[in-house]
């Protein structure tokens, strides 16, 4: 069954709510800033590269309506502001911020041209990427499916398919991939508290292509790397720092610890605009903290007392010494990290 998390028609972003699965495959159109503002909070659409590019045709609605005679200068007012709503809705996935400095780059390239020509660009520019999307995506699953034995037992955390993504996605994606060229594959997916990405979609995701797969809580992955012969384990990242520290899903820097106690590799599977060559550690990534009612009761029931103090950040750091290899679109990225990220921007 063809996932079609995002798509553009008749002037409306069309996603699939992720809030509704696995029990309901519903669409939920988006014509405005707020309703996708919204819809990126909640989690409606999520995954790094997928916020990007909901987050890049974000710009043409926000400016789509603006009068034709309206000034210039107002017209990149307009712009500038919506960029930077829809860059405050999730601060830790590069990805965001990346689509939206690639629109706003994209105005300001064409501010010589009338505002509907500025606004065609835009809007011309957002289908540029969603399709990008796809091919770096099916790139860089050639490249971990290469990493993926026959019989292979993987354990994956946080959803990276095709919902994560435009389609496909990335380390799911290469999951898919591997399967789909005939090896025989295992996954072992990671339940991912609090909002449970790997029991909703991961396991959708895994059933609907026919790859087989078992649900653990995330405290079981260390007893199953223990009694089992776990082959790799295959994550994404929502921002990797210039040295190579990466930030994924809470959850993610435990499972590379356990996976380093048991000799299992660590890979981290994600395109190039991942990286935020800014950064020179993970330190500095911002982390996106959530309320607690998503702890104590995001699936309706109370499983804590009424006014439990809670932390909850959404995303954690993996530092570079856990990661045995980068896989992008761009090849297989291994240690000395530093060093080879450069190498590898330097080659685009
Ligand atoms: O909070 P989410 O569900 O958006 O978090 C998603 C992840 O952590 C993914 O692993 C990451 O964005 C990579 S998606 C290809």
């Amino acid at each position: 069954m063809p996932v079609t998390t995002i798509s553009w028609s008749d002037e409306k972003i069309r996603i699939i709510d992720q809030t509704q699965l696995p029990l309901n495959l519903v669409y939920f159109d988006i014509a405005d800033v707020p309703t996708l503002c919204e819809a990126i909070v909640k989690l409606r659409v999520r995954g790094a590269p997928a916020i990007g590019i909901a987050a890049a045709f974000g710009v043409y609605l926000g400016i789509k309506e603006t009068p034709e005679y309206l000034e210039k200068e107002k017209l990149f007012t307009v712009i500038n502001t919506v960029v930077l709503t829809l860059k405050k809705t999730r601060p830790t996935a590069v990805n965001l911020a990346w689509a939206l400095d690639q629109m706003l780059e994209t105005a300001q390239n064409n501010s010589d041209k009338s505002p509907l020509e500025i606004k065609s660009a835009l809007l011309v520019k957002a289908l540029q990427m969603y399709e990008d999307d796809r091919e770096i995506n099916r790139r860089l699953a050639e490249h971990g499916a290469s990493l993926i034995p026959q019989n292979a037992q993987i354990i994956t955390h946080c959803n990276t398919g095709a919902l994560a993504t435009v389609d496909y996605g990335t380390a799911l994606g290469s999951i898919f991939l591997a399967h789909s060229k005939g090896k025989k594959v295992h996954v072992w997916v990671d339940e991912t508290r609090p909002l449970l990405q790997g029991a909703r979609l991961n396991m959708w995701e895994l059933q609907n292509e026919g790859v087989d797969c078992t649900l653990i809580c995330d405290n079981t992955a260390a007893f199953v790397m223990q009694r089992n012969k776990i082959d790799l384990c295959i994550v994404g990242a929502d921002r990797i720092a210039a040295n190579g520290d990466t930030a994924n899903k809470i959850g993610t820097f435990s499972l590379a610890v356990i996976a380093k106690y048991h000799n299992v590799p660590f890979y981290i599977a994600a395109p190039m605009s991942s990286f935020d060559q800014s950064l020179a550690s993970g330190a500095e990534i911002p982390i996106e903290e959530r309320s607690g009612d998503e702890v104590v009761q995001g699936f309706g029931q109370r499983i804590a007392p009424e006014n439990s103090h809670v932390y909850s950040p959404a995303f954690d750091v993996t530092p570079n010494e856990l990661i045995t290899a980068i896989i992008t679109d761009k090849g297989i990225i291994k240690p000395p990290f530093n060093q080879n990220i450069l190498f590898a921007f330097s080659r685009i």
